[in-house]
């Protein structure tokens, strides 16, 4: 297949380029580096052997898109542009709907005028709110999101299962398919140490903040409460290898040629582990000492997340492989490597 890759040079984009590469599908990036570098294109084409096209442009630019639209016929889009820090979000609200709405809103415009109604839409646990139970699997009801990011997915969820049920109301003979995919929290990075997670300024997720600790660019680890409901004290999160993420997109294409409709799947481990846990695990997998100190809670953290991925093994054959020493091992081997990012 042929397939657009919003915010293909970002993080969980460039994974999935790479995975799209190797099972034959040809992947165009359209990105407007906001958060990421046009490096990163160099080091997709030394790991692939392939030259990627890349569109950079804003997917809030009509006129772009158009072009790029017209240039190409896409079969999919996988659709990851869009801003993703909870804590800037409070602040910039505007900013993020605007970006994440607003631009979501242009694309599925253009593509419908260009008869492409597949899509794959980077969706995330976050839609869940604070669950009453777990593992979540898909059937557990959204909840309320506490901030503007996550209010973005979540609407962005019912906007695009709306513009499917509008085809069925109407008989469309050209539905549009949907594949809603919910990660938990990827970390990890490529094998090969040449891509992994970059982070603009000081990072708002664990696993950059250990490594960034780990190379000596950061002093000392807050963890954010350990008076949580939990083992440890710890908040608990279903951590998911980035390479095993980005072959759940590969996966989730075959419910696009099996015109799926709307369908939503966990991308996740099915495990949790504390933050505590992650720490002694990436010492003890790469013999270095990460000194932290515990801090009061973030807020709207919730203690406990993590998946039931049953319904992605079972309808798309898809199972985590990776485990966390890997992700541990290949989150500091990228960041050794890089130790100023791309
Ligand atoms: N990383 C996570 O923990 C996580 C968890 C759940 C969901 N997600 C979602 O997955 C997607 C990818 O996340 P990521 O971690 O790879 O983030 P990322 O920031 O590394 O990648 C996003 C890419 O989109 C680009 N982009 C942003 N706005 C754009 C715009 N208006 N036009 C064109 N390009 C634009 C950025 O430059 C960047 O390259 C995001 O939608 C994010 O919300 C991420």
């Amino acid at each position: 297949m042929k397939i657009l890759v919003t915010g293909g040079a970002g993080y969980i984009g460039s994974h999935t380029v790479i995975e799209l590469v190797k099972a034959g599908h040809e992947a165009v990036i359209l990105d407007n580096f906001s958060n990421s570098r046009p490096e990163v294109l160099k080091r997709l084409e030394k790991i692939t052997g392939t030259a990627i096209r890349c569109y950079e442009a804003d997917i809030r630019d009509r006129e772009a898109l158009e072009k790029v639209f017209s240039a190409n016929s896409f079969d999919c889009c996988i659709h990851f542009a869009g801003l993703k820090a909870v804590g800037e979000s409070v602040i910039k609200p505007w900013e993020y709907y605007d970006n994440n709405i607003g631009g979501t809103l242009v694309l599925l415009d253009v593509m419908r005028k260009h008869s492409c109604k597949n899509i794959i839409f980077s969706s995330s646990a976050t839609v869940y709110g604070n669950p009453t139970t777990v593992p979540i699997s898909e059937e557990c009801p959204k909840g309320k999101c506490t901030n503007p990011y996550g209010q973005t997915k979540s609407m962005l969820e019912e906007i695009l299962t709306d513009l499917h049920t509008a085809d069925i109301k109407t008989n469309n003979p050209n539905c549009w398919n949907i594949v809603l995919l919910r990660y938990f929290n990827p970390i990890g990075a490529h094998k090969s140490g040449l891509i992994g997670e970059d982070p603009k300024g000081i990072p708002n997720n664990l696993m950059p903040y250990i490594t960034q600790v780990a190379v000596g660019k950061l002093a000392c680890l807050t963890v954010f409460g350990d008076d949580y409901d939990t083992p440890d004290g710890t908040g608990i999160r279903d951590y998911i290898h980035v390479v095993d993420l980005a072959k759940g997109h590969v996966k989730a294409l075959s419910a696009i040629e099996k015109k799926c409709g709307v369908a939503v799947y966990n991308l996740g481990t099915g495990t949790g582990y504390s933050v505590l846990d992650i720490v002694h695990a990436f010492e003890k997998a790469n013999s270095v000492t990460i000194p932290y100190k515990i801090g009061p809670r973030r807020p709207g953290d919730i203690a406990v997340c993590y998946s039931n991925p049953e319904k992605a093994a079972r309808e798309l054959g898809w199972v985590a492989e990776n485990t966390i020493v890997d992700m541990c091992r290949d989150s500091w081997n990228w960041q050794k490597n890089n130790p100023d990012g791309f």
